[in-house]
């Protein structure tokens, strides 16, 4: 991503006391998208859920904080697929709250989740974007991802079916990886 200046919002690890803004921002993306494939919205409970099965396994959960110390936006990735041969690849989820889109907070986010990913030894990351969500795929695309999939009618968002687009990007070895030591 590009230098986008100012210091705030900056990213963190999400503690527990973040899960009812994280649930306020992924209700918001539920009511008014096609980016998550749910028509209601989640209980806090729901989240809650969410952010302990992050920690149990390792998994990053990060806020990005304004100035005022409030979240306004979250990202997260977990294992793609969960059988061993899979372990160098991770599916990111990045959301940012309305009124704060467009203003480099997402890209900050995504920095701090390639960041922790090469730290873990990863080597892909991959989003999937609802096939309409051109700002997610544009998004993902200047920062060196590419679309490799496209999955048509595949889930149903209101009853309409929706199409997923996979979008990949190979990750460098951590800095202090000996040669070829990388899954
Ligand atoms: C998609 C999303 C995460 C991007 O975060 P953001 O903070 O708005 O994006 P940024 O301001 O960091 O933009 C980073 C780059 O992506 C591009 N971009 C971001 N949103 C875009 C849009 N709607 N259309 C075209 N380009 C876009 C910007 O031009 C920018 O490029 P640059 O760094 O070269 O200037 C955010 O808009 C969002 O949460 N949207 C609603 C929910 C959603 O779609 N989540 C993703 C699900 S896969």
């Amino acid at each position: 991503m590009g230098d986008h200046g100012a210091v705030d919002p900056h990213v963190r690890d999400a503690t527990a006391d973040d899960v009812a803004a994280i649930t306020d921002i992924y209700n918001q993306v539920v009511a008014t998208s096609d980016a998550i494939w749910r028509d209601e919205p989640v209980t806090v409970a729901d989240r809650q859920a969410w952010f302990a099965a992050q920690q149990a396994t390792g998994m990053p959960a990060l806020v990005a904080v304004d100035a005022g110390g409030a979240v306004v936006g979250f990202a997260s990735f977990v294992q793609f697929r969960t059988i061993p041969g899979y372990f160098p690849s991770v599916e990111h989820t990045i959301h940012v709250a309305d009124g704060h889109r467009g203003q480099g907070v997402g890209g900050r986010l995504l920095d701090a989740l390639v960041e922790r990913a090469v730290a873990m030894g990863k080597a892909v990351m991959i989003a999937g974007a609802d096939g309409g969500n051109l700002g997610s795929i544009r998004f993902h695309e200047r920062a060196g991802f590419r679309e490799v999939a496209r999955l048509p009618g595949v889930g149903r968002k209101h009853g309409r079916p929706v199409d997923l687009v996979l979008l990949q990007r190979d990750l460098p070895a951590p800095p202090d990886a000996p040669d070829g030591s990388r899954p």
